[in-house]
């Protein structure tokens, strides 16, 4: 709210990005409004989420920005990276194709992020073990190799969604 404006220490921008369906809108409106849809639909350009966190004795408004997985969808990719302190590399645990191409989105926010920016791997849909293709081991040693954070959620049932998002925003500082 607005008073919380006035008072809030930092904004903080972050960008979530992964390719298509793999649940990123779903894991920001959990975070940011504890919302879950079955039937969400792609996102087309970009899309805004905030949410107020205390960290210690500071106040941040997190600043979310939630791209579109799908090309034909995508904007001025550069913009999406202009200012984020963190960013959120989403694949879905049950689609193999969606985890490796984390290389190229890698890639891609590498190319146009700050070179400090703070990076976690999420793999997400954690609920849909029995269709699982991507092992919690190979995410891990992924983001061990690439020296970044790596965690496991499931927006659905709401599985370490804070937890992921915290784990960015508290290392920004
Ligand atoms: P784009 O906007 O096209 O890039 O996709 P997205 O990554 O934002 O995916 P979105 O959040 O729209 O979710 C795609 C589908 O996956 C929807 O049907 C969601 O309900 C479903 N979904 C998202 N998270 C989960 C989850 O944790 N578990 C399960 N079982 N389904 C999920
Ligand atoms: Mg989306």
């Amino acid at each position: 709210d607005d008073s919380f404006d006035e008072e809030c220490d930092y904004l903080f921008k972050a960008v979530l990005i992964g390719d298509s369906a793999v649940g990123k809108s779903n894991l920001l409106s959990r975070f940011a409004r504890d919302e879950f849809r079955l039937d969400s639909k792609p996102t087309i350009g970009v899309e805004f989420a905030y949410r107020n966190i205390k960290v210690g004795d500071k106040l941040i408004k997190a600043q979310i920005w939630d791209t579109a997985g799908q090309e034909r969808f995508r904007a001025i990719t550069s913009s999406y990276y202009r200012g984020a302190l963190g960013a959120m590399l989403v694949y879905d645990i049950t689609r193999r194709a969606t985890f490796d191409n984390l290389k190229k989105w890698l890639e891609e926010l590498r190319h146009f992020g700050d070179s400090d920016i703070v990076i976690v791997v999420v793999g997400n849909k954690f609920d849909l073990e029995q269709k699982r293709e991507v092992s919690e081991e190979e995410g891990r040693k992924f983001a061990e190799k690439e020296l970044v954070c790596f965690i496991e959620t499931s927006a659905m049932e709401n599985f370490n969604v804070e937890e992921a998002f915290l784990q960015m925003i508290t290392q920004i500082h």
